[in-house]
């Protein structure tokens, strides 16, 4: 008879995971107080919500500004535009991320250059950083991976020796704190998603944080029309309608309030689990870095070593753990195989020298496409904000599925 659900054999978990997103009467007093408040737009920039909430965001991960917009996407391009970055100039981005991350320099008029990750962390790698360094580079955007930070003290220090800005992509890494400091707060702007299935979420949103006033004032002004900010001096700038408004805004307010206690869940849950799923066999937890001083997740990343489980890559491993009872993800395809990178529609390979590096079919990022196509598997948020046994019923699913990997359809 098969052991594994996938098989036909009973789940290890019956019980859902707790719902995401959360959402109680205080959210729906929230909404109600701006429906009936009257003020349900983004203009005048900020709104009263949204300048609540950046506050509040602010203050919490350390930076002196946060500017909220309409998500985490167009977040980076105008971080990118605020630092006057565009035409003819280059990013260095990691191989493995979301779509947003290369999308916005090429938004922003710029050719991405694409370098692969580590194996100890698939965050960027700062030796590839530095190799892929030119006199045309002006900017790096390193990404805070799931439950992992990008090594931000060999970016700062390559960064700081070629005069380079710094874009933290930290749509995973609310909370995050490295060596004291907050994710977001180290690089010129650090840029979050407020997307649904993000630990800090209205449904949609994005914010950048940062510590530098003219910068802050740049952003406010690019994402409001390009109107000038608080000051005198300021003229206007090129800038179009990424606001958000005021209904998803109080949302944002009511999920910061919630948000340190559910930190310090998922950080005590991940503990524990990092700890269980380190003994089992074709597992590979990647090493807890200890400059990570506040740790804050997203989903749990760890690698399934493919021979540990009868030759089965993430995918099926995924579907099973699904089937178990416990969400699962397979993460990021690397970009030199991902169905959501097609540069050649953004025609900036016809615009701009060197472009071709753009091609996919020219891109070879072995530890990317070992952990994107074979090894990774994200174990949803909700395992975190349950309990000790959700914690361990997660692990025993794996092991489980790694005992009867046999029983798994091929793939
Ligand atoms: C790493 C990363 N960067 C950027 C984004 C973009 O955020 P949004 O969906 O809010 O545009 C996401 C979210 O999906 C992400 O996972």
């Amino acid at each position: 008879m098969a052991q594994l659900a996938i098989a036909g054999g009973d789940p290890v978990r019956t019980r859902p995971y707790p719902d995401w997103p959360h959402g109680d009467d205080e959210d729906v007093a929230a909404v109600e107080e701006v429906v009936r408040g009257g003020r349900w737009g983004g203009f005048p920039e900020p709104g009263p919500k949204a300048a609540a909430f950046e506050e509040a965001f602010a203050v919490y991960q350390g930076a002196r500004h946060g500017i909220l917009m309409a998500n985490g996407t167009v977040t980076m391009e105008v971080a990118l535009k605020a630092l006057g970055i565009g035409w003819g100039d280059e990013v260095i981005i990691p191989a493995l991320t979301f779509a947003a991350t290369v999308y916005a320099p090429i938004a922003a008029g710029a050719l991405p250059v694409i370098v692969d990750v580590t194996p100890d962390t698939w965050t960027i790698d700062p030796d590839l950083v530095e190799a892929a360094v030119t006199p045309r580079t002006r900017a790096i955007m390193p990404v805070h991976l799931g439950h992992q930070m990008a090594d931000m003290d060999r970016v700062m220090e390559i960064a700081r020796a070629h005069g380079l800005a710094v874009v933290e992509d930290c749509a995973h890494a609310h909370g995050q704190r490295w060596n004291g400091t907050g994710a977001g707060c180290i690089g010129d702007f650090g840029s979050f998603s407020h997307q649904s299935s993000k630990i800090m979420t209205a449904g949609e949103g994005g914010s950048l944080l940062t510590n530098d006033d003219r910068l802050a004032r740049l952003a406010h002004s690019i994402i409001d029309c390009g109107r000038p900010k608080d000051d005198a001096e300021m003229e206007y700038t090129f800038g179009a309608n990424y606001r958000l408004g005021e209904l998803p805004a109080a949302l944002l307010t009511v999920a910061m309030r919630r948000f340190p206690a559910q930190q310090e869940q998922r950080a005590e849950l991940g503990a524990s689990f990092e700890e269980l799923a380190a003994g089992v066999p074709g597992v590979r937890v990647m090493p807890h870095d200890p400059r990570i001083t506040r740790w804050s997740f997203y989903r749990y990343v760890l690698a399934i070593e493919p021979d540990g489980f009868a030759g089965r890559t993430n995918g099926v491993i995924c579907d099973a753990l699904e089937a178990e009872g416990v969400g699962a993800w397979t993460g990021y395809e690397p970009m030199s195989n991902y169905d959501l990178f097609q540069p050649s529609l953004s025609r900036l390979p016809v615009a701009v020298e060197h472009a071709d590096r753009l091609d996919p079919a020219m891109m070879s990022f072995p530890v990317a496409e070992a952990a994107g196509l074979r090894e990774s598997v994200y174990i949803d948020e909700n395992v975190f904000r349950s309990d000790h046994r959700g914690v361990e019923q997660a692990v025993e699913a794996l092991a489980k599925i790694q005992r009867h990997a046999d029983e798994l359809p091929a793939g």
